[in-house]
């Protein structure tokens, strides 16, 4: 039986939190390291265009990406692992694509939709600041996961109408110009944490509510101190489900140590005792892979090496299929 193939592309806007780790990156290499799945990850450069209009921040991020993951031990002789812009199969696909597109179906993107409603709110243009770029967004994923024939793309929830669209385009090229496209699904998987931030909604970039994920051990003390909590005094019992701490201790800790962390809630443990240890727990997690991580940053060339090997590999997917594509909408050599 062939593997399934499961998908995802990060885009390469912001240095890697907590957040991330436990949502995605952590998932997503345990998922690579199944006999029965072959995971094709990437960095979505071209997705961060839309988003962020300085060099130096996508270029910065897509070195940090890059190197989270490897610290994190994904194994790239299993996974393939490769920057988007690598690949130039993709951008060519999402022009046939977008010609398939229906635009009705972009005027409905819920990020799209977004803008123009904060736009009208603000008693500006409905296309105010709007680019082509965030409008079209939605088939640059779609090329992004066809190229591959993805059957499962793990996404957050805010993602799984892109996948929907996704579906749609594929369908929609497949019935005009034949089955060239698996049609693939989106996974939410509701077990992983979606996790809280310092001031207690979700932990998020565009809040400016995040504890990177490798920040140096002193660094990442200070911020765990900085997590909202209550003024409860040591010894007055805190209440587990609602705190921020306890959240974020949950997606680091075993069961056990959930279980007794909730216990010494119940008993009144003082909020500088339950960040020590919550920095504890998370430094004993991430310090190994934090000093791999400052070694590939130390060592770039490393990376790149990686990400061309990678790049190849997916190549190897992408030509033969576009190449078809190509071919079933006319564009071939002339004989
Ligand atoms: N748009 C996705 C996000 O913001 C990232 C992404 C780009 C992606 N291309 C993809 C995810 C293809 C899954 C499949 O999270």
């Amino acid at each position: 039986m062939s593997k399934q193939r499961v998908l995802t592309g990060i885009t390469t806007t912001g240095t890697p939190h907590l957040g991330n780790y436990v949502g995605a990156i952590r998932p997503a290499i345990a998922a690579s390291e199944r006999a029965d799945v072959q995971s094709f990850y990437f960095l979505a450069d071209f997705h961060a265009l839309i988003k962020c209009h300085d060099p130096a921040l996508v270029h910065q991020s897509t070195r940090e990406i890059a190197a989270t993951w490897l610290a994190l031990g994904l194994n790239t002789d299993n996974a393939i692992f490769y920057r988007q812009s690598d690949v130039p199969e993709i951008p060519e696909l999402c022009w046939m694509l977008t010609c398939m597109a229906a635009k009705g179906l972009m005027n409905r993107a819920h990020a799209y939709k977004a803008s123009v409603d904060a736009n009208l709110a603000a008693g500006e243009d409905a296309d105010f600041g709007i680019t082509m770029g965030l409008y079209s967004y939605p088939i640059l994923m779609a090329a992004d996961i066809l190229m591959f024939n993805a059957n499962k793309v793990p996404v957050g929830k805010d993602q799984i109408q892109h996948i929907e669209m996704a579906r749609d385009i594929a369908a929609r090229f497949n019935h005009h110009y034949g089955e060239h496209f698996v049609l693939p699904e989106a996974i939410v998987d509701d077990n992983v944490a979606v996790l809280q931030g310092l001031d207690g909604r979700k932990m998020s970039k565009s809040y400016g509510n995040t504890i990177p994920l490798f920040l140096p051990e002193k660094q990442l003390k200070k911020s765990i101190n900085k997590i909202v909590t209550n003024l409860l005094e040591p010894g007055q019992p805190k209440d587990a489900a609602t705190s921020t701490v306890f959240q974020i201790w949950q997606a680091f800790a075993t069961p056990e140590q959930t279980a007794e962390m909730r216990a010494a809630f119940a008993d009144g443990i003082a909020w500088g005792e339950a960040k020590k240890q919550l920095f504890e727990l998370i430094n004993s997690q991430v310090g190994e892979a934090r000093e791999k991580y400052e070694a590939l940053l130390a060592n770039p060339k490393h990376i790149e090496e990686v990400l061309q090997l990678g790049a190849e590999k997916a190549r190897s997917h992408s030509k033969p299929l576009l190449e078809k594509v190509r071919a079933a909408v006319g564009i071939k050599k002339i004989q």
